[in-house]
């Protein structure tokens, strides 16, 4: 079969960031290390007056073409993945199209354009789509653009407040990729949960202690249905595990339950045995109670063992280093961990070709899925001109009295006027409103 996946990658940063050690949480009353330690988030990407998804999408996917020197000729198919729409009829898409075909000499006519929802896995949704599309031999050999941007704003005062962020990341799928080829291989844990949902409002409604449970939940069904097709995952079977992360105190819950789950039955659970005895079985208790207890004292003692240590520093901890500086991006969030990964492999000289990554996406409302991945020999080229650090470097830093006039900017309610931060340059800005209130975009030079 042929091979497909992630050719290229680009990722925008909304162009404002708030500090929440230092700005956020004096405000809140609240101790710093509840942020960086706890929630382990430094600071969130915020637009500035003149972003919004459509910007944020059309820059990433500008830079993107420009950089793979793509006209719109080669692209078949055009996939948004988002929370933050703003339009039910009109996908964020055609939008992005519109905003591209000022600046090419081509259109997208001939390009497929869709918009796809089921909250932050979205994202990988679309990947998976535009990966069937070409496997199904229907591309006539163009690649696919898939765009995952959002805005991950709270209402004021919730308790999701903390971990908010704005940005982009187009993703370039083509056959004989140059980053990552995708298993066929998935694995899915879906159900009808409650967690987090936006009902007709731009802030959601969020139920966060049970969010953190329904993801853990989820994210172990998808893994051993992972495992149902592609054998048992061994904690060493991959190089990586980059998980959707909304920030990363999350995935460190996750990861503590995929390494339980991975290590059972296995040498590295007989070895730890001494120390903190074999993980409960559920057989062996009377009641579920009595069970989960069990199993709360074994994951306590096992997060403090230097084995489980050292796993998470290697295969968890460098798929954070965005994350933790730009915030939840909602359905992009999973796809800036794999390039936190790639990233670190970089740093480190580390030979990553032929190695596999195991990818946990995740959504409220809700739904996982665990795919594989398989990085590709030009891995290593494609990370060099994307010099996403230096562009997190560069972000306007906001005082907490200027975070609130950004919310309130891009509170749909609100939408009140604000002077920009940033000054737009070689950029597609947000230029006012329409007759029929459809949103207008031009290119700023
Ligand atoms: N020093 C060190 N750690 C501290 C601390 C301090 N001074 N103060 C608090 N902490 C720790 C807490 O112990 C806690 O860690 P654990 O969960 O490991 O115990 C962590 O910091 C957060 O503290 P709280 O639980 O007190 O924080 P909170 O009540 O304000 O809410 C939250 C946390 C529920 C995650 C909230 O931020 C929220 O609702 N977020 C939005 C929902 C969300 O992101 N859910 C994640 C799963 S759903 C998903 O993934 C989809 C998505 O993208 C939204």
């Amino acid at each position: 079969m042929t091979a497909v996946g992630i050719d290229a990658v680009e990722i925008w940063t909304g162009k404002l960031a708030l500090d929440l050690a230092e700005t956020f949480a004096p405000r809140k009353g609240d101790d710093p290390e509840k942020y960086t330690k706890g929630l382990g988030l430094y600071e969130s990407s915020f637009p500035d007056a003149y972003e919004d998804i459509v910007t944020m999408g059309a820059n990433a996917a500008y830079r993107l073409m420009e950089r793979k020197d793509l006209e719109p000729e080669d692209v078949g198919r055009i996939d948004v993945a988002t929370e933050s729409a703003f339009d039910n009829s009109k996908p964020v898409s055609t939008y992005i199209a519109g905003c591209l075909e000022q600046v090419y000499d081509g259109d997208f006519h001939h390009a497929n354009k869709g918009e796809r929802k089921f909250a932050c896995i979205a994202g990988t949704q679309s990947l998976d789509d535009a990966c069937n599309w070409i496997r199904a031999g229907r591309n006539r050999g163009r690649g696919a653009l898939v765009i995952a941007s959002d805005t991950a704003l709270y209402a004021r005062g919730d308790a999701g407040e903390a971990t908010q962020g704005a940005g982009a990341v187009a993703m370039w799928v083509t056959e004989d990729p140059s980053l990552v080829t995708l298993s066929t291989e998935q694995g899915y844990g879906s159900a009808d949960e409650t967690d987090f949902l936006k009902p007709n409002q731009q802030f959601p409604s969020v139920d966060g202690k049970r969010s953190i449970q329904v993801y853990l939940a989820r994210m172990r069904e998808a893994l051993v249905d992972f495992e149902s097709v592609a054998g048992k995952v061994g904690p060493d079977d991959y190089a990586y595990a980059p998980f959707h992360t909304p920030y990363p105190g999350m995935v460190r819950k996750a990861a503590l339950l995929a390494y339980r789950h991975t290590i059972r039955d296995t040498d590295v659970e007989d070895d730890l045995a001494d120390e903190i005895g074999r993980q409960p079985r559920r057989e062996d208790y009377e009641d579920e109670e009595a069970f989960d207890d069990a199993i709360r004292d074994y994951m306590d003692d096992l997060k403090e063992q230097p084995e489980y240590r050292a796993w998470y520093d290697a295969h968890i901890e460098p798929t954070l280093a965005i994350s933790e500086h730009v915030g939840n991006w909602y359905t992009g969030s999973v796809h800036l961990a794999r390039m936190a990964a790639l990233y670190h492999a970089a740093e480190a000289d580390r030979d990553l070709a032929g190695e596999e990554l195991l990818v946990g996406s995740y959504g409220s409302g809700a739904q996982a899925e665990i795919h594989a991945e398989t990085v590709q020999d030009g891995w290593r080229e494609e990370l060099d001109d994307l010099a996403i650090f230096d562009r997190i470097d560069r972000r306007y830093d906001l005082t907490f009295e200027e975070y609130e006039q950004v919310h309130d900017r891009h509170n749909h309610e609100k939408q009140s006027e604000l002077e920009p931060f940033t000054t737009p340059e070689d950029e597609f800005v947000f230029d006012g409103w329409g007759p029929m209130n459809e949103r207008k975009y031009r290119y700023v030079e």
